[in-house]
């Protein structure tokens, strides 16, 4: 007999469970609506905000680099995940895989980990969305208070020619630099970022209301995204000036992160987040029509688009401008500006195809959050309510209400800085896992039918989570007991009601 808190659940039976069909939940995505899902969470504030930051401060334009190295580390952690969800085709992602493989209690953490990355992201996003949306409108002569744009207690100042921003000690520092007296400028604390909060409202109303209408909105959103990152890829390539590239790897000031190859390394860090998405492809498995064959091309093929697609504009942008101009929030309406007068134009395209971009990646976030909810609930790790399925809409519309409420607090008083490293951290925690789970039931289930196999294992799992090790490793120190007081929360409720509820336990041990 196995430790209890280790025990397994069969793979014959997931995948029982998945041929059933009794979730009630409505099998109608596509190979292409799965890819268009992926897409939809991958290409976000990664591209539009992060890219600039990470060119000017660590990388300069080597960051075409960075985008290579952290598309590689998730390439390996795309292609375990296509393999398990091929082969077992519920929702839940990489909680059920590891339920499957490495037992209850590594499942269940790794379930309350998944909180990190899909609820907090989704808020997360909601406030870069916020930022654009503001700015958007402002164009057009509408103006937000500004106590109602950024987290509850930040303090916000008004920068000449720029608008408001954050007060940070970066900037306080960079406006001395230029003579300029920061206490002298108008100053405000912020109550609440009531955008950010107004957007996660929305799209869980949309999203209680259907998995084919949420798959709609996604598509045009992400044809949006993408058909003006590529007329940006295409116009921009006009007005590259080589000079730009030179150096290409700018040299390193003498400190570790800052330029050179170690800025590279650090550039591929903070990209990561770009990344973030292709696996929630996974947590719709169960509404998907062919899941054996079209999980692995929805991952593997939005993974593969999205990083093509950020080499192309991290190559264009930083050939435009000087890179050392980008450590701004709206990076590539920069390289818009810089295209000159005539292409004006494109500038408020290209703030719209931020709002739909960042608008999907919220979508899918808070789509895969309460599908995995769904399953633990049905595991009976999580109360019977997580999994009430809508009698008309077919959607686990009370854990999406309570994903959604509970991302509408986080967006409304955290800033964007401590919910992204936790977003990151966590998500780094899952696709180790996942890389980890691969080897193990390689070993012990050989027999099972793989419609997708991962290629080169061990090798290829073993670099993916040996690369998430080292990203996790270079995170901040206050990131790690933010991860630690999470996972110590997750304990408690494990220990008091998980254990106690937990199905496949009582199976193996019907006496009790
Ligand atoms: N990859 C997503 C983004 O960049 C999370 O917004």
């Amino acid at each position: 007999m196995r430790n209890n808190l280790f025990i397994t659940k069969s793979i014959t039976d997931l995948q029982q469970e998945a041929t059933d069909n009794k979730s009630g939940l409505k099998k109608t995505l596509t190979s292409l609506n799965l890819t268009t899902l992926g897409i939809g969470a991958i290409i976000g504030a990664g591209i539009f905000v992060l890219t600039g930051q990470a060119a000017a401060q660590y990388a300069g334009p080597a960051i075409v680099i960075s985008f290579i190295i952290s598309g590689i580390a998730c390439a390996f952690a795309g292609l375990c995940y296509a393999e398990f969800a091929s082969m077992i085709p519920i929702s839940g992602s990489a909680y059920t895989y590891s339920y499957a493989t490495l037992g209850e209690f590594l499942a269940w953490i790794i379930g309350w980990d998944l909180i990190l990355e899909y609820l907090f992201a989704a808020s997360t996003v909601s406030v870069g969305w916020s930022g654009y949306v503001v700015s958007f409108l402002k164009d057009f002569g509408i103006f937000i208070p500004t106590a109602l744009t950024a987290a509850t207690g930040s303090v916000l100042v008004e920068v000449p020619n720029v608008g408001w921003q954050e007060l940070t000690k970066q900037l306080t520092t960079a406006m001395m630099a230029q003579g300029v007296n920061v206490d002298a400028l108008p100053h405000v604390t912020a109550i609440i970022n009531l955008p950010a909060m107004f957007i996660i409202a929305v799209l869980t109303l949309l999203l209680i209301v259907g998995i084919r209408e949420s798959a709609n909105f996604n598509n045009i959103m992400v044809i949006v995204k993408v058909s003006v990152i590529i007329l940006f890829i295409a116009i921009g390539i006009a007005f590259v000036q080589a000079g730009n590239w030179h150096p290409f790897i700018p040299k390193n000031t003498g400190e570790w992160g800052h330029f050179g190859w170690s800025g590279i390394l650090r550039g591929a860090g903070v990209i990561f987040f770009a990344y973030i998405g292709f696996d929630a492809v996974s947590t719709a498995a169960q509404e998907a029509k062919n899941p054996q064959r079209d999980m692995p091309i929805g991952i593997l093929g939005s993974l593969s688009v999205s990083t093509v697609l950020y080499i192309l504009v991290a190559i264009v942008l930083t050939g435009i401008v000087s890179y050392t101009t980008l450590n701004v929030s709206d990076p590539v309406a920069v390289g818009v500006d810089a295209m000159g007068k005539g292409m004006f134009w494109l500038r408020p395209i290209v703030k719209i195809a931020a709002i739909a971009g960042l608008s999907s990646v919220i979508l899918v976030m808070l789509l895969g959050q309460p599908r995995i909810f769904y399953s633990m609930s049905k595991d009976g790790l999580l109360p019977p309510i997580f999994s009430k399925v809508h009698p008309k809409y077919k959607t686990p519309y009370v854990s999406t209400i309570l994903t959604g409420s509970v991302a509408i607090v986080l967006a409304g008083i955290l800033p964007i800085s401590i919910l992204g490293e936790l977003v990151s951290i966590g998500t780094l925690l899952a696709f180790a896992i996942v890389c980890v789970s691969i080897i193990v039931l390689r070993k012990t289930r050989p027999d099972l039918k793989r419609p997708f196999r991962t290629p080169w294992v061990p090798l290829i799992p073993i670099l993916g989570a040996l690369i998430c090790f080292v990203q996790m490793a270079a995170l901040p120190i206050d990131t790690w007991a933010r991860l630690i007081i999470w996972m110590a929360l997750g304990l408690i409720i494990y220990f008091t009601y998980g254990i106690r509820h937990s199905k496949q336990r009582a199976l193996n041990n019907p006496s009790k």
